[in-house]
């Protein structure tokens, strides 16, 4: 049996989690930042690094009590190393390096986007047919990954502006509506007509596999405000009266236009690779106007447990597992990077 450690910090929650042979969860601790950040409605770099400082070290030590194991009974320590916020990222990886370092175990830097979809495998173990499609839909990406197996992740697709999670929490502070927007606008959806307003839905070109969500979240603040006159800024303006119908019929609205932008945008990754499977997952694949309209998908569809789409460690831990079946370790001089190592060219 091999037992990892794994650590996340890459943007405004600090990680730590034990897993065993890559499946089997046996602690997954997560420090949220979301009171520190909700004022600002977003988060705020300085203030996310600093609250990992605060977190890290009582974070990990409640992982590895909780697993009810010592740092020593482990045999690798991982971490999420890139994408990120630079400054967040810093304080994971100084932390694993530290550990892994003092400890004498193997240190492995896994990319915290691979470990979203790696997320569906938690507690699960079972394995999707290859090639799989894999969707990550969160804060801070929408992207779309050829996966031939969990050693092989190309990257095919990606939002050329906001993501996903980013217009979810746009569109909330549009309605005033709290952070993160996500799961308020799931819970208003469910109660809402998603015909009520035909939002616009972007697919860029033909066969693109690329998303763009920034002209939904527009069309939402124009229907809400109406479209400004020149030199009006809405902004400072008060919100308009919306009734509690009126809200949850946005919200429906809204979340059928990004579901049916998801859904187009799978088929076509689909047909294009052959998938055989589709691997959802990401802090946006908790949205249950999603999964239930993937239950109508042509192929198996894989969703993480709810407790691993937002950021965890155990994620990472699990992908890293993969690493260290094939001795594949990364030197102690391993950098935080901001971007996808996995950048299309
Ligand atoms: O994966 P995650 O914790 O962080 C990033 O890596 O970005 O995702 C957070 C995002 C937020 O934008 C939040 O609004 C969104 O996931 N989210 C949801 C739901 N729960 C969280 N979006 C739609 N429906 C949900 N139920
Ligand atoms: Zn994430």
């Amino acid at each position: 049996m091999a037992l990892i450690l794994g650590i996340e910090s890459t943007c405004d929650e600090t990680g730590a989690s034990v897993v065993a042979d890559g499946f089997d969860v046996r602690s997954n601790v997560v420090a949220s930042q979301v009171e520190l950040h909700a004022k600002y409605r977003g988060v705020v770099p300085e203030i996310a690094s600093r609250a990992h400082i605060e977190n890290i070290l009582p974070v990990i030590r409640e992982a590895v009590q909780g697993a009810g194991v010592t740092m020593q009974d482990t045999d690798a320590i991982s971490v999420a190393h890139r994408p990120g916020l630079i400054g967040s990222l810093l304080i994971g990886v100084a932390a694993a390096k530290t550990l892994a370092w003092s400890l004498g175990k193997p240190l492995i830097g896994v990319d915290h986007v691979h470990a979203h979809l790696y997320s569906v495998m938690l507690e699960k173990n079972v394995t999707p047919a290859w090639p799989a499609v894999g969707l990550v839909c969160s804060g801070g990406h929408t992207a779309l990954y050829a996966v031939k197996n969990w050693h092989d992740i190309e990257l095919i697709g990606s939002t050329i502006d906001d993501a996903v999670g980013e217009a979810y929490d746009k569109v909330a502070a549009i309605l005033g509506l709290g952070y993160p927007g996500g799961p308020i606008i799931d819970r208003l959806a469910a109660q809402g007509n998603p015909k009520a307003i035909r939002f616009p839905r972007t697919l860029l070109e033909r066969d693109s596999l690329d998303f763009s969500f920034s002209g939904l979240k527009t069309a939402v603040l124009y229907h809400v405000r109406g479209v400004p006159r020149r030199g009006q800024d809405v902004k400072a303006e008060p919100l308009p009266k919306l009734s509690d119908q009126d809200l949850k019929d946005i919200a429906a609205s809204f979340q059928a236009a990004c579901i049916d932008v998801l859904i187009e945008k799978l088929r076509r990754a689909a047909e294009s690779i052959g998938a055989k499977s589709v691997i959802i997952g990401g802090g946006v694949s908790a949205n249950r106007g999603l999964r239930d309209a993937m239950t109508r998908f042509s192929l198996p569809v894989f969703f993480p447990a709810m407790q691993y789409c937002t950021d965890n460690a155990a994620m990472s831990a699990g992908l890293a597992h993969v690493r260290y079946s094939r001795q594949q370790f990364s030197p102690l001089d391993l950098d935080a990077i901001t971007f996808s190592g996995f950048q299309r060219t």
